[in-house]
């Protein structure tokens, strides 16, 4: 993981360097469209208030738990003791990203949504509102965890997720051949090359036109940054956009010329 001053340092050169949110500059109408009703949708939703109100709790949620360490690997997993609040602090994605979640998965109106990496589940019950007939998967290898979160779904009355416990190793191919085609992924666990990429071939087997695949910390360490560019770099992605902390990757094929954009958020 690259240090805090690396990562702010990185920031600003991305900052310095990307496309503004009016769009200036960006000759492509469907990052235009992207731009302007995803990027820049302020709305605000009942639902909003209630999962910021969960997480909320959970930062003031002292209980120690006993959880599986996946984070530096999937094969050997030592059990370590950690605070709600310290995972509700340094785990999830910040209420401004996770509600960008859901505004992708609205506004591109995908009905079944992939999640690697449910931790409490906060970004997921973000997902889940997406619409009404959204039904998300979330995979998460630690069992305590997944329990917490199945009781922040029920305190929600979300009934439309069903996590998966268990090594993405395992979860992801069984998943895979249950489902055969992805319409969302978010990536949000394990977050080194080698099984990032891992994830990423196994998922494009599973795509079409439409598949959108969002990576989480694309800029956290030279590890993922490596994996990002071999991600933008693959042939089936044909258009890519860095908003620093996630990274979304498309497949259609009428966007003739690949293009990457990098647009500030
Ligand atoms: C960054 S957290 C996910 C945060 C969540 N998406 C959110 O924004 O609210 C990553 C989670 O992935 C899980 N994880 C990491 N590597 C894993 C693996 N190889 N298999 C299963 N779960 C894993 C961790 O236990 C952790 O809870």
């Amino acid at each position: 993981m690259y240090s805090s001053f690396t990562i702010a340092r990185k920031y600003v050169q991305y900052w310095l360097t990307a496309s503004n949110r009016k769009g200036h500059g960006v000759h492509s109408p469907f990052v235009y469209d992207f731009i302007k009703h995803v990027l820049n949708d302020s709305s605000g939703h009942p639902f909003y208030k209630e999962i910021e109100q969960l997480r909320k709790n959970l930062l003031k949620n002292k209980s120690i738990i006993t959880v599986e360490d996946f984070g530096a690997g999937s094969t050997i997993i030592p059990t370590s003791k950690r605070r709600v609040d310290a995972i509700a602090k340094s785990s999830l994605k910040s209420k401004k990203y996770a509600q960008l979640l859901y505004r992708i998965a609205s506004y591109f109106k995908t009905d079944f949504i992939l999640e690697l990496g449910t931790s409490l589940g906060i970004t997921t019950s973000y997902l889940a509102n997406s619409s009404n007939s959204v039904k998300v998967k979330t995979m998460e290898g630690s069992e305590v965890i997944a329990t917490i979160a199945r009781e922040n779904f029920s305190s929600l009355k979300l009934n439309n997720i069903e996590v998966m416990v268990g090594d993405f190793n395992k979860t992801l191919p069984q998943y895979l051949t249950e489902n055969p085609i992805i319409q969302l992924a978010f990536i949000d666990g394990n977050h080194r090359k080698e099984p990032t990429i891992h994830y990423f071939n196994q998922i494009i087997q599973h795509i079409n036109e439409s598949t959108i695949i969002i990576f989480d910390d694309i800029h956290w360490s030279a590890e993922m940054e490596s994996a990002w560019e071999e991600i933008k770099n693959h042939p089936s992605v044909t258009l890519s956009i860095d908003l620093f902390f996630i990274g979304l990757v498309f497949f259609k094929k009428d966007f003739k010329v690949k293009q990457h954009f990098s647009i500030q958020f």
